[in-house]
């Protein structure tokens, strides 16, 4: 990883204001609306770190639309999103994995953008101690500013229209990194002061290390591919990390290089991980680091979802290891035909 190491103290927000500054168009609601996010992700920080004491540990009883046992800290992170989001007047309808339809959001109908989230990502790591996150992603909506939010239309919107997306990582320290398509800026949580100061602006990923990241529990479910080609990283000499929450998967590879999968399956063909709120707002980040992000055959950022909790294989990082999965895949597909 590559990044200019700030040579000055900057919160979040003195950061988005200062980019804003140099847009004359700019209109301070991505300043309002990342606030707010960053608000809700010290909440969640909070209540990840004394899970154990407070009694939040654990499940509420309830099945998500995923068919996944929802956990106590799945339900408080959605909450704290939405009540940090509502507020702004500028979200108009959220989207959430814990969400089973698009939650429309009360005076939301001047808002002129959707957010769409997993609120708390990583779910089975919350009572073991591993790191967990929240991604996001922010669209601007498609119907009129003004009119109830027609949230299906203004959420199914393919990754490369994002305005904005990013993720928290609660882990040995709690992280914030974003883009708006200029780049990625991370940011660290200083807890005494309770503010996200700069850590790293405009984070490239160098490709460097020779790690890959799949859970090779599934690998009987895999296609005769994805077993080749992970058979072939071993030959090299690859080492395997998998934590089991996408985002910290995702944060250490952008940081050191590398190349997280999560393929589809013989029992599930899309795989488990969900286009709108995990692997499209993660492939905008990747590829504004300079890697890529693909289902094996399409850029990430090109599907056009159809429904809200659409799940897409995931292959993600950098750009030399996600052409080489597409090349073998094309191979095998042509070769098949043959
Ligand atoms: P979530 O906790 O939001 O449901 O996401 C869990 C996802 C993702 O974080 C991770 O990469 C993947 O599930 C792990 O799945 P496996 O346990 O099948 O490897
Ligand atoms: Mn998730
Ligand atoms: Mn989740």
């Amino acid at each position: 990883m590559t990044s200019q190491t700030p040579d000055r103290l900057s919160t979040v927000t003195q950061f988005i204001l200062e980019r804003e500054r140099d847009r004359p168009n700019a209109t301070g609601d991505f300043t309002a609306l990342l606030n707010a996010i960053a608000l809700a992700g010290k909440r969640i920080s909070h209540d990840v770190n004394r899970a154990g004491i407070a009694d939040i540990i654990g499940l509420t009883g309830e099945t998500n639309i995923q068919d996944e046992q929802v956990q106590k800290l799945d339900m408080i992170a959605n909450t704290q999103l939405e009540r940090a989001l509502a507020p702004t007047g500028l979200v108009c309808a959220i989207g959430s994995e814990e969400e089973d339809e698009p939650v429309q959001l009360e005076n939301g109908e001047n808002g002129r953008y959707v957010v769409l989230y997993d609120p708390l990502d990583g779910s089975s790591n919350i009572d073991v101690g591993a790191p967990i996150g929240t991604i996001f992603s922010i669209y601007k909506r498609k119907t009129p500013v003004g009119s109830t939010s027609n949230s299906l239309e203004d959420m199914l919107q393919p990754g490369r229209d994002l305005a904005a997306s990013g993720y928290m990582i609660y882990g040995s320290s709690t992280m914030l990194a974003y883009t708006t398509g200029e780049g990625v800026h991370l940011f660290t949580l200083d807890p005494e002061i309770g503010e996200f100061i700069l850590t790293n602006s405009d984070l490239k990923d160098d490709g460097g290390a020779k790690v890959y990241s799949a859970n090779e529990g599934h690998s009987l479910t895999w296609d005769k591919v994805d077993l080749e080609w992970v058979s072939q990283l071993k030959e090299e000499g690859y080492s395997s990390r998998y934590i089991g929450s996408l985002v910290a998967d995702f944060h250490r590879n952008l940081l050191r290089g590398g190349i997280f999968a999560y393929p589809g399956n013989s029992a599930a063909p899309n795989g488990k991980l969900r286009l709108l709120y995990e692997a499209a707002p993660l492939a905008f980040i990747m590829e504004q680091a300079g890697g890529s992000a693909t289902d094996g055959k399409r850029r990430i950022l090109d599907i056009q979802p159809t429904e809200l909790h659409q799940r897409t294989p995931l292959y993600i990082g950098s750009a030399s290891e996600v052409e080489r999965i597409i090349k073998m895949r094309a191979h095998t597909s042509t070769t098949a035909t043959r």
